[in-house]
């Protein structure tokens, strides 16, 4: 542990570079902005140099250009995980008010960007980590969503069972045997079930992909974020659930989304009909 006088933004700096951090002077700039005191900033230095993720010290991340609460022990949202949000939105925006589901949520990012983008969605996101589902009701204060722990899709009200038009879902998806090639920032800092998706690392995202029949509206999709060699396999999985599904790859950020379909109705149509009954009741309301 660092005793003494606070070190100088450049010490520390060194001090993490040498440790491993790539961007050490940012993050330097970063803690000496966060710490209260000069023994705050020595306790968080140390943290740091012990494999703490800076995003977990400074308490927040960037992400699709908000800033998202990230508690000790969350999960921290990926740059990657931003292609999910893009896919997500584009495909909400296309119905009237909808209703988005977002499942293993976290810090609730996904759902925050999606609203951001789309201030008329109707908002459900469930996390089985009472950590992170305090930390997602933060973040996601805002756009009225309801929040609910519990595992995957059995807390959502039965009454939202062939409504959904998006559901979202960045499950765990690193196979078992593979957590312990994880940066000591993800093993050992971040929860276990947020990471281990079983023997292949697609046990969560079959379980969404089974799920996802009852909860979709005719015409609407589920999106889950998956490695690159998994989107095959997963891609089938949606075919044996009835879903046409569909691969989105970035490959600047190495990100890989799988888009299954609910064949049916286009949304559009079905949300027209929905809207003008709304425009009446809105008319009943202002006479
Ligand atoms: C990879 S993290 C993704 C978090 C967030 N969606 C994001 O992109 O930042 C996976 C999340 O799934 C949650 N989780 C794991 N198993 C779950 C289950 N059976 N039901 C609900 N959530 C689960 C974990 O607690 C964790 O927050």
């Amino acid at each position: 542990m660092q005793t003494g006088p606070p070190a100088s933004e450049p010490a520390i700096a060194a001090r993490l570079r040498a440790a491993g951090c790539v961007f050490a002077e940012e993050e330097a700039r970063l803690l000496v902005g966060v710490a209260r005191t000069p023994a705050d900033l020595n306790r968080v230095v140390d943290e740091r140099v012990a494999g703490v993720p800076v995003e977990q010290l400074v308490g927040w991340v960037p992400f699709c250009g908000l800033q998202i609460v990230v508690d000790r022990g969350v999960f921290v949202p990926r740059r990657r995980t931003e292609l999910l949000v893009r896919e997500s939105v584009g495909l909400a925006r296309r119905v009237d008010g909808p209703v988005v589901v977002d499942l293993c949520c976290g810090s609730g990012a996904v759902g925050a960007a999606i609203a951001a983008a789309l201030p008329s969605v109707e908002l459900h996101a469930v996390d089985i980590d009472p950590v992170a589902v305090r930390c997602a009701s933060r973040n996601l204060a805002g756009a009225g969503a309801s929040v609910y722990e519990g595992d995957l899709d059995a807390p959502l009200p039965v009454g939202l069972a062939g409504h959904v038009d998006v559901l979202v879902a960045n499950a765990p998806y690193v196979p078992s045997g593979d957590i312990d090639l994880l940066p000591p920032e993800a093993r050992l800092h971040e929860s276990r079930a947020a990471l281990d998706g079983g023997t292949d690392g697609l046990d969560l995202v079959r379980r969404v992909a089974a799920a996802a029949l009852r909860w979709l509206a005719p015409g609407g999709h589920v999106l889950v974020e998956t490695g690159e060699r998994q989107a095959e396999q997963v891609a089938a999985t949606f075919v044996r659930h009835r879903l046409l599904p569909r691969v989105a790859r970035d490959d600047e950020v190495d990100a890989t989304v799988v888009v299954g379909l609910r064949e049916g109705v286009c949304p559009t149509r079905r949300r027209a009909r929905t809207g003008t009954r709304r425009r009446a009741v809105s008319r009943t309301d202002e006479s």
